[in-house]
Parts: C-alpha cells; structure tokens; sequence
C-alpha cells in the first residue's frame, strides 16, 4: 500500500473534525474522497500533506509510519498537494517557483537562472505546459498555476497526488487536460487522493471512493461496483429525489432589468436581455465570453461603452459597487475568497456587511444579530458560532454565507457567478430552492455557470453568451445541453 491512513481524528477547540477515519491509498490508483460540505474532506488532506497533524491515528507511507508536522516534511517524503489556495508566490517566475528552496547552483554559489529556465522547460513540457519560465506565476490562469503545482511535484518525484476540488474553476477543456495528466500519473504508478463534488467527473476518473460523513468514514466503494444514487444516499444519509425545484409554470412578471444594446470593453457585443420580475435567468457560454463582464456592468455600473442598463424602469447609473448595494442588486462572485469574503473576519460580521471584500474595507454594518442567526439556521450553515472566523468554515459553508450576505438585506435582484461553485449536492439542491423561493416572491436572479445541466435545471430561461453578445436565448426545463453548446460555439470551431 502507498498511503495508510488509520483511525485519524482532528479536533479544532470543541469541534471534532474528523473521527475514526481510515483510508488505504494503492500505487497506480486514482482514489476519490467524497462527503457533504464541512464532512471533513480538506481537513484530512492537510493532515495528509503536513499542514497541521492529527489529533490521534497513524499515518504510514509504504509501510513506514510518518510523523509530520510541516509540510515541507510530507512534500520530502512525496507527498504532493494541490490546495484550491494555490502556495505558488504571485510575484516569482514560474521556474523560481519550481526551484523555491532547492535552487540550482553555479560553482561559484549563485542560482544558476540559466539552467532553471532549461530544467523548467524540460518539466513544463512533460505535464504538457508550453510555458515561458520567466514569466511571474500571477500573471498565469489558475489552470496553469495548477499545471506548475503538478510539475513541481513531478520534478520532486512525488508518489502521492493530492487534489482539493481542483476542477472548482476551471473550464470543461482545461478540467480535460488536468484529467489527461492525472491519468498519466497514474499509468506512471503515482497514488492520487482527488476530492470533488462532482460525481460524473468522479465516474469519468476515479477507480475507488471513500465516503465521509460528520467527520467519520461512512463507506468505501470500487467506482465501477457503485451507483451516483447509492453513493448520495451514504454521504448525506437519506435518498435525494429531487435536485432541481419545479421550473416556474405562470409567466415571468414585469420587466425588473433590461440591458439595451450593452457593449463592454473587449468585446463586440451587442448584449440584450431583459429579466421578469419571478424569473431566473441564466448566462451560459464558453470561457471568458463577456458574462461576467455583464454582471459587473450591473452590480457594478461600468459605464457601458454603448447602451444602458435600466433597473426597475429606471436608468442603472450608479459608480462602483456601494451603488449597486445602494439600488438593491446583491451580487455572488466566481472567486468567492479573493473578491468575496473577508476571511479574518467573523461570520456575523460578513454577513453583516454588504460589500465584496474585492471593492473595499468591511464597515460595521447594523444587521440585528437575530436576523443573521435567522439565515444561518435557513441556510443550514454548519459552524460553531456565528462569531469565529470565515476562514474556519468549509468551502461550501462560506459559500452560504455569502447568499445570507444578501438575503439578509431583502436585496430586489441577485446574481450570482457559479452559485454552486464548491458546493455539495444536498447543499446545491438547498440553494436551488432558495432561489427559486425569491424568483417566486419577486425577486429576479440572474446566474452565470459552467454546468449546463444546472442552467437547464434551474432556470427558466438561458440566455447565450458569444463574444460579449446575446446570442440565443433558450426556455429552461426542454432545452438539451447539445443545442445551448452548438450556440455558444457559433461559426467558430470546437
Ligand atoms: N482551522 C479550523 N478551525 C476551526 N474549525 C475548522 C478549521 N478547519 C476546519 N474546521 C471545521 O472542520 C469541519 C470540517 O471542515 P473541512 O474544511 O474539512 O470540510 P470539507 O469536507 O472540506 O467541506 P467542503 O466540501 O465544504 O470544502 C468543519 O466543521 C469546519 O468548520
Ligand atoms: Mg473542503
């Protein structure tokens, strides 16, 4: 066995993490951790990689027990990890970022950048990545900042791979090439643990999976004995007939939004939408077309190069967010800890405070504490105390936080990038279900995503992004993923 993981528990404070977790890593294997937002998933991984230890169990690495305390000790032993919270420093090239802390040397003792660039190239072109070495790794998109991750593991002949929702944001075609090269790893004998909650993705890759629950082992399965619906039922311990609410039967109300021959910066436009009063509208097309260059242009009030955004029969010109927050317009952002918590902060207090963390400093809000308790219990937020740090609570459970943001101040439109981003399935039906209760009490939303089958499960309406422009528009519930996709291709190629 390469990885033996035994009876591991984790207590932060009072909260007991994990419980009795065991897992058994195989060389050559690609072994999937699946469980319910705050099961405990990420906690065993930093446990794996050194972050922090356990509480209690043993942890051996072919055969031999491990005591780690730093992960630079589980990275020595081979262990390699890609955090969603990528380590690489924004401001070093990519080869300074292979070679951090093992730099090569001239005779003379000064790092030799000229073979660090050739050993670059030469690891870079073996996970498939045609990359100039010199370039900062800031400047790169999160796929290739993950691409040189998985290279400096390759480079430090790393034998175990650890991913934490690595494909949380990427595109379908870069999720393609990480899973191409998570196979070649595989076919090379690595073992890779790879959490993720998204089953089809689990099925396409994974050969075996340990479920989690509250923090204990609740089941292990061969990914080809198993079914979506049994592995559901073990992680959150009832059957889940049904993900999506029921679409909207009546019409979609009085126009709350209309975007009028909108054209953004960098894109040929022209963008045409209009949005009822009871409707949820979805933004579905390609990577990087212009969509949230539109849910800027209204949270925000870019000024639009051509045309105008009217809010409520109203034109929408407010300067900066504070305006959009001013109008009424709640917004969720794709990058929920870069743009959208304040991650030293409370609970209470980001709820509390109606701003992105992205746009400015968190000033006290008045939010009446009872009210924000109110959202954490409808939301079910799992955490201690609405008074410990955002940073504390689980990838999906501060994404629930950042609805009770806005659903804590009656917002008159919400729009959300990716509201599912991360989130588990028992969750993202709770959410689906919430968005549809406030298109239901007039309160419009407005979503982008990459998952089709989510645009088409929830909206009533999906509109087509090409180029910045409107380009389709389809009813949600009867449309197929095959003729939204032929859209947002166009006339240009696959
Ligand atoms: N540093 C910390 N301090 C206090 N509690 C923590 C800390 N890290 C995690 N927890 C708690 O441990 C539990 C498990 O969290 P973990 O992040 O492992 O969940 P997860 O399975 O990765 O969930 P998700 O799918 O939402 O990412 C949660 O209740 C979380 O609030
Ligand atoms: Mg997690």
């Amino acid at each position: 066995m390469l990885l033996e993981v035994v009876d591991i528990a984790k207590s932060f404070g009072s909260v007991q993490a994990l419980r009795g977790v065991s897992l058994a890593l195989k060389p050559g294997s690609v072994h999937a951790v699946l469980g319910e937002n705050g099961a405990g998933k990420s906690t065993l991984m930093k446990i794996i990689s050194g972050v922090f230890p356990a509480s209690s169990g043993t942890i051996r690495v072919e055969g031999q027990m491990v005591h780690w305390n730093r992960a630079e000790q589980a990275r020595a032993a081979g262990v390699s990890t890609i955090f969603q919270e990528f380590i690489l420093l924004p401001n070093l090239s990519v080869a300074e970022n292979l070679f951090l802390g093992r730099e090569l040397r001239t005779p003379l003792g000064l790092v030799d950048r000229q073979r660090q660039r050739e050993e670059s190239r030469r690891i870079l072109a073996r996970v498939g990545l045609d990359l100039d070495p010199d370039v900062l790794t800031g400047r790169l998109r999160v796929a290739e900042q993950q691409m040189v991750e998985i290279a400096k593991g390759v480079m430090r002949d790393a034998r175990i791979f650890v991913f934490d929702e690595p494909t949380a944001a990427l595109g379908d075609r870069e999720a393609a090439r990480l899973f191409d090269l998570i196979r070649q790893l595989r076919a090379e004998g690595k073992g890779i643990l790879y959490i993720s909650h998204r089953l089809p993705e689990l099925f396409e890759l994974c050969d075996e999976v340990t479920v989690l629950k509250d923090g204990q082992f609740a089941g292990h399965f061969a990914m080809q004995e198993t079914t979506a619906t049994e592995l559901v039922t073990t992680m959150v311990g009832r059957t889940l007939d049904q993900l999506f609410p029921p679409h909207r039967t009546g019409g979609p109300g009085e126009t709350v939004l209309e975007l009028r021959d909108l054209r953004t910066t960098g894109f040929a436009g022209p963008v045409n939408l209009a949005i009822g009063r009871h409707e949820i509208v979805g933004l579905a097309g390609l990577e990087g077309q212009g969509q949230i260059g539109i849910t800027r242009s209204i949270f925000e009030g870019h000024a639009p190069e051509t045309g105008e955004i009217l809010f409520e029969g109203l034109p929408l010109g407010h300067a900066g967010p504070a305006g959009g927050v001013a109008a009424g317009i709640g917004l969720i952002p794709e990058d929920r800890k870069a743009e959208g918590l304040f991650l030293p902060l409370s609970v209470a207090r980001n709820i509390a405070v109606g701003l992105l963390s992205g746009k400015g400093l968190a000033q006290p809000a008045s939010v009446p504490a009872e009210d924000i308790a109110a959202q954490i219990q409808r939301l079910r937020i799992r955490l201690r105390d609405a008074a410990q740090a955002i940073s504390e609570l689980s990838g999906g459970n501060q994404q629930k936080a950042l609805l009770a943001r806005w659903l804590v101040r009656g917002v008159k439109l919400l729009i959300c990038e990716e509201p599912t981003r991360g989130v588990d399935i028992g969750a993202k039906s709770e959410i689906y279900a919430i968005l549809r209760e406030l298109a239901d009490s007039g309160v419009p939303v407005l979503i982008t995503s990459r998952e089709l089958p989510e645009l088409i499960g929830l909206c009533d309406r999906i509109v087509v992004v090409r180029d910045g422009a409107t380009v389709g528009s389809f009813p949600g519930g009867t449309s197929t993923e095959e003729e939204i996709m032929a859209a947002a291709i166009g006339g240009q190629r696959a």
